[in-house]
């Protein structure tokens, strides 16, 4: 690659054996950063690691609901490479569809939604950012939100919630970092057929895209996790070297236009 825009940055990203953040650390490899892999799900964050190779990406398990496994993961990469430059916190669950709207919520299920989605990134983002201004790192620190950060009936009440107050935290953390040179941003993904969003319809891929294609606005483009590390990506290189607090959607403009159905 020709212009490689995260040369010899140190990234960690969370949620990378699946989906977005898997995507996010072959982007971020190619673009010439060395990344640790940071999720629950071992065995393929493994085989993430043997088909990049082990000298660019390395896999540690970490459970961002721990703060000690977070604060472990974020000295395994000081020792490994001495500091950190970016951080992308994109470990996220939906929680189930069923139990999930505010009149028969479960609530045991919301609580983990919140610990993951919320707790877990307030965590990442904490250490993270201790990291970056000990060893006077201006770093970039972004976090996977979602549409259902800013709208109502993207997902489960508790993913909503958590989406909302992820938001509110990145843009908390962009006020206390901002001193620090640290930028915070967030993706806002509008959907994408990942494990995520395929399990709760146990259905194949190719049917949870044309569901998701029906209700875009954007057509003749499928969104894919492609699309949502690109834009990561950017928000992780010098090019968005201005921007914090930035929360950019990458949902095709479905957030801004009120859908109207072929039959009205
Ligand atoms: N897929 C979508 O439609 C969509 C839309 C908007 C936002 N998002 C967000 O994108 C992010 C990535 O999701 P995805 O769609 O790639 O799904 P995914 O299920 O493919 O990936 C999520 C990853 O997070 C990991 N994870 C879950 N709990 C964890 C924990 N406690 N500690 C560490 N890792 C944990 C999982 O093991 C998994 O590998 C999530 O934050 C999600 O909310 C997804």
């Amino acid at each position: 690659m020709a212009n490689k825009r995260l040369e010899g940055k140190i990234a960690i990203i969370t949620g990378a054996a699946s989906g977005i953040g898997e995507e996010a650390v072959k982007l971020f490899v190619e673009n010439g950063a060395y990344v640790v892999a940071v999720d629950i799900q071992d065995e393929l964050g493994h085989q993430l690691v043997a088909s990049i190779g082990s000298e660019k990406v390395t896999y540690h398990h970490c459970d961002v609901r721990d703060e000690k496994q977070v604060e472990e993961t974020i000295n395994f990469t000081l020792e490994k490479y001495g500091h950190i430059d970016i951080m992308f916190s994109n470990a996220g669950v939906l929680g189930s569809l069923s139990g999930g709207g505010v009149l028969d919520v479960d609530l045991n299920e919301f609580k983990n939604t919140m610990a993951v989605n919320v707790y877990g990134a307030a965590a990442i983002i904490k250490h993270a950012a201790r990291a970056m201004v000990a060893k006077n790192i201006r770093g970039s620190i972004i976090c996977t939100a979602s549409i259902g950060a800013s709208l109502g009936g993207a997902g489960p009440s508790g993913y909503t919630a958590s989406k909302h107050a992820l938001l509110g935290l990145v843009r908390a953390a962009c006020n206390d970092l901002g001193g620090y040179g640290i930028r915070v941003n967030s993706v806002s993904p509008f959907g994408v057929a990942t494990p995520l969003a395929c399990a709760p319809f146990n259905i194949e891929t190719e049917f949870v895209e044309a569901m998701i294609c029906s209700q875009a606005n954007l057509k003749g483009v499928v969104l894919k996790a492609r699309h949502v590390a690109e834009a990561a990506l950017f928000l992780a290189s010098d090019e968005a070297g201005y921007i914090s607090g930035h929360n950019l959607v990458v949902d095709g403009g479905v957030s801004v236009v009120r859908m109207l159905t072929a039959s009205l």
